[in-house]
């Protein structure tokens, strides 16, 4: 289930930002005591963030969001710059959940905004998350060099999707 954070969400939250094996190609993780202290009492409430519920448990988060032009990154405003990002606790990766959750969440923001692109990036290296793009549907518009590694830069439009 796709649903809005709440307080009790907030050790995986601590959890997902704190793993070094989630955050091999983003840049390492933050340190614990550092994300105890910084980590609001209800985090990720923002429109277009969505926890991912499996029977009371969350394994993981979903995000929706607009890529600051003025925060330093690839923009690309001739595409549009909703962006999705995904992070999941690595007990949740293989068994399909990335790939369910993100597809809901597209359809949600192609209903939501109808006609807009959502754009991704990730590195090359980042296998799972590799796959995981071309399985929603992105398709590659460029790649380029940033942070010392070779990033993917990705489109999606709900018009070419299977799903529609
Ligand atoms: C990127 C990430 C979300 C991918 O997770 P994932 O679990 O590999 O992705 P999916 O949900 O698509 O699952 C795919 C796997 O589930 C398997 N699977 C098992 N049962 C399945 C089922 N019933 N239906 C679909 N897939 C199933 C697939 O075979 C596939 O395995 P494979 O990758 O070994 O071939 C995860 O690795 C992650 O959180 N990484 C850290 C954060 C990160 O790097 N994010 C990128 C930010 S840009």
């Amino acid at each position: 289930m796709l649903r809005p954070s709440e307080a009790r969400d907030r050790p995986t939250f601590i959890e997902l930002l704190a793993s070094p094996e989630v955050h091999t190609y983003l840049g390492g993780p933050r340190p614990r005591d550092e994300l105890e202290r910084a980590v609001p009492e209800i985090p990720g409430r923002q429109p277009g963030l969505f926890v991912i519920d499996f029977d009371g448990a969350v394994i993981g988060m979903v995000k929706l969001d607009r890529h600051d032009a003025e925060s330093p990154g690839h923009v690309r405003p001739d595409i549009g710059e909703a962006e999705l990002g995904y992070l999941f606790l690595p007990e949740a990766w293989g068994h399909g959940y990335a790939a369910e959750a993100c597809a809901a969440a597209l359809d949600w923001f192609a209903e939501a905004l109808p006609g807009e692109s959502v754009v991704l990036r990730t590195q090359t290296a980042n296998e799972r998350s590799m796959r995981l793009a071309a399985k929603l549907g992105f398709t590659e518009v460029e790649r380029y060099e940033a942070y010392g590694a070779e990033q993917w830069f990705g489109v999606w439009s709900s018009s070419a999707t299977p799903s529609g």
